[in-house]
């Protein structure tokens, strides 16, 4: 299973945060934001991540993640010159998925626990997998409908009016044939290539499967000023009472046995004092 990680947008919703640095790039409690859905990826067991940018922010996330090496995995970068859609992404890295199944994550959705993740990365079998996640504003997400047995039935995105509580949250894994999806697709009314047109097309194919996540799972998006500020305050809260780090990815690559004792200590010895460095040279024991 390969990653994409989709890092662009304008972040306009951020504005004036965003004049200076990416949405992915701000800080969620003591990480820049890029780092939650990257541990993630990691932590799900996926080593080979495709980071797809506008051409303005990549230099900044290069100089953030390098070539992921510090984090055991290997990281490629690609431009997305134009904001024309989340599906886009399968256009911009067709090489990089070649045959392979993908997953793709948003920058901007913090999934606070990988393990719904981790296990449909073991489970999957083709086709197309996304989540279910129950919230109060569903008509703010791409939306799916399901039947008594939790079967997709329909799938809407952003719909005025929507018909379940049931929103799509910004990771998916499809594959192979996502490629071809994408290519064959035209802009939905905003203009955009549709991450929903792509689902819907598997589920016209029969080839849909919804997770419903439990409830009470944290998954955040960050996309607005105070949600930022309330995924902050989510992390800080749930670093406390698990009494772990959350989003840390030279961690995640340390337990998955992906990066040696002395490659962690290395990197942490890298960093200047500060509280993230305390917490990877604890972490050694
Ligand atoms: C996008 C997708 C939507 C999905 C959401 C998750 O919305 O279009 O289907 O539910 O991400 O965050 P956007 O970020 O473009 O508003």
């Amino acid at each position: 299973m390969r990653g994409i990680l989709l890092a662009g947008g304008a972040g306009s919703r951020l504005y004036p945060l965003t004049l200076v640095a990416s949405k992915q790039l701000q800080p969620v409690y003591d990480k820049p934001m890029v780092y939650y859905p990257l541990t993630n990826l990691i932590e799900s067991g996926i080593r080979e991540i495709c980071l797809i940018s506008t051409p303005a922010d990549l230099p900044r996330f290069r100089e953030l993640l390098g070539d992921g090496s510090r984090f055991g995995v290997r990281l490629e970068y690609r431009e997305q010159a134009r904001p024309d859609g989340i599906a886009q992404a399968f256009r911009i890295a067709a090489d990089f998925v070649g045959d392979d199944p993908v997953v793709l994550i948003l920058g901007d959705n913090l999934l606070l626990d990988s393990e719904p993740l981790r296990e449909s990365v073991r489970r999957f079998a083709g086709g197309a997998t996304v989540f279910g996640l129950s919230v109060p504003d569903p008509e703010r997400y791409g939306v799916v409908e399901l039947d008594s047995a939790g079967n997709p039935v329909a799938l809407e995105e952003k719909p005025l009016n929507p018909r379940s509580e049931w929103a799509v949250p910004g990771i998916y894994l499809y594959d192979a044939s996502v490629v071809e999806i994408a290519r064959g697709m035209r802009p939905g009314p905003r203009g955009e290539l549709e991450i929903t047109d792509v689902n819907r097309e598997y589920l016209r194919r029969g080839q849909l499967t919804v997770r419903r996540l439990p409830p009470g799972t944290l998954c955040l998006d960050a996309g607005t000023s105070s949600s930022l500020h309330e995924a902050s305050v989510a992390v800080q809260k749930a670093e406390e009472a698990r009494g772990i780090r959350i989003g840390c990815p030279e961690l995640a690559a340390f337990r998955s046995g992906w990066i040696t004792r002395e490659t962690m200590a290395a990197v942490a010895a890298g960093m200047p004092r500060c509280e993230y460095r305390t917490h990877l040279e604890k972490s050694l024991g």
